[in-house]
């Protein structure tokens, strides 16, 4: 692995932003930028950041395993779909928007689709419980889902489109008092 020579400039640079010594504070930035380059992070790539970091493979790796935004594994080159399984969103129905993507995509978790365009697992708390049941596609939050418009959603990035993200029944915060 390495990355392109303009994102190593910037690994670079945000290294300098750190005191001498604590030089490990940047692993969050530089991994995501070797997933954002890579589309998941490669056992190499994690050694790269390592190595620029001057730590152990092992302890970049318990980070980049620790946090759900990093994928150790490869995922769909249209859409990794995350659906939130925790208490709000498994009330809501969650397990039925697991269905679908288990309908959808592949039978089990971290699957690619057949035609390698979809992945999708099953994640913890995204922080958006008053819009349950949701699930996290790319950087967008899609809320409010149920099978139907989750169904829909993977269709429509199948075919290229881009769904709307947000709530997807047209419920939005109350408004202010
Ligand atoms: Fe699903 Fe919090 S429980 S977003």
């Amino acid at each position: 692995f390495a990355f392109t020579q303009a994102n190593q400039a910037w690994a670079e640079a945000q290294i300098t932003k750190y005191p001498e010594g604590r030089q490990a504070s940047a692993i969050i930035p530089l991994l995501w930028r070797a997933q954002e380059q890579e589309g998941w992070l490669t056992r190499p790539a994690i050694e790269h950041v390592a190595d620029m970091l001057g730590m152990a493979y092992i302890r970049a790796l318990e980070v980049a395993s620790f946090y759900f935004m990093f994928q150790l594994q490869p995922v769909g080159s249209v859409a990794h779909i995350q659906v939130c399984g925790t208490t709000s969103c498994m009330i809501c129905g969650a397990e039925d928007l697991v269905a679908v993507c288990k309908e959808k995509i592949a039978p089990k978790a971290h699957q690619l689709s057949e035609d390698g365009k979809f992945s999708w697992e099953e994640v913890e708390c995204l922080g958006a419980c008053a819009n349950a049941p949701m699930a996290q596609i790319g950087k967008d939050y899609y809320e409010d889902l149920t099978a139907k418009s989750m169904g829909d959603i993977i269709d429509m990035l199948a075919r290229g489109d881009v769904p709307t993200p947000g709530s997807q029944q047209g419920r939005f915060a109350a408004e202010p008092l």
